[in-house]
C-alpha cells in the first residue's frame, strides 16, 4: 500500500509544481500565471498532498462571507483511487468551516464522471447546469453544492 501523503497548506513557491499538475490533468485549466494572480486575492487557499518530497495533488478554493468555492482539485495518475483527493477535500472543508463558510459550490465538466462521482461520494448535490460552459473541448458545466454548516 502507498505510504500516506501529507496534506499541507501550499504557498507561492509551490505554484510552478502545482500548475504542472493542473496543466497535465485539467483540460483547459489554469496557467501558472493564473494561479499566481489568483493567490494575490484575499480569501484564497491551496492545499497540497506531498509524498516523498513531491507534490502528488492539490486542491484550491476561495470564500466570501458564508459561501466557499472549490476551484480545482487534481491528483497525479499514479496516486489515484487511494483517498488522496478525499484528504485534500477534507482539509479544504475544515479550513472553510473555520472561516465560517456554510456551503461550498463547485462547477465541473458534465463529461467528467470520475470527478462527479467523487463529489457525490462526498456529499455534493447537483443543482444546476450551464450549457456549453466549457471549451476545448466543449462541455456543459454541472453546478454542485454541499452544505458544511447549518446556520443558527
Ligand atoms: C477526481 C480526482 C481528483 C479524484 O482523485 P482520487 O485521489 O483518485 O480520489 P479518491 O481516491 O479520494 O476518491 C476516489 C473516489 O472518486 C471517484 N472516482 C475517482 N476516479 C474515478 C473513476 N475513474 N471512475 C469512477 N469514479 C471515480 C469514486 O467515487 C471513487 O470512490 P471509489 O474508489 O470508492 O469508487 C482525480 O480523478 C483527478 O485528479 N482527476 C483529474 C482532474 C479533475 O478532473 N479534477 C476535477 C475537476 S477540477
Amino acid at each position: 500500500m502507498m505510504q500516506k501523503a501529507d496534506i499541507l497548506k501550499a504557498d507561492v513557491s509551490d505554484i510552478p509544481e502545482i500548475a504542472l499538475i493542473e496543466e497535465k490533468y485539467i483540460p483547459n485549466g489554469w496557467s501558472e500565471k493564473a494561479f499566481s494572480d489568483w493567490t494575490n486575492n484575499q480569501n484564497t487557499v491551496i492545499f497540497k498532498a506531498v509524498l516523498d518530497g513531491e507534490i502528488i495533488g492539490f486542491a484550491n478554493g476561495s470564500w466570501v462571507l458564508d459561501e466557499a468555492e472549490l476551484l480545482n482539485i487534481a491528483v497525479v495518475d499514479q496516486a489515484r483511487r487511494k483517498g488522496v483527493a478525499a484528504m485534500l477535500l477534507d482539509a479544504l472543508e475544515n479550513y472553510f468551516m473555520e472561516k465560517n463558510a456554510e456551503k461550498i459550490f463547485l462547477e465541473v465538466r458534465e463529461k467528467n464522471l470520475s470527478a462527479i462521482n467523487f463529489y457525490e461520494k462526498h456529499g455534493f448535490v447537483k443543482n444546476g447546469l450551464r450549457k456549453n460552459y466549457y471549451s476545448n473541448p466543449i462541455d456543459n458545466g454541472v453546478l454542485m453544492t454541499k452544505i458544511i454548516k447549518t446556520g443558527e
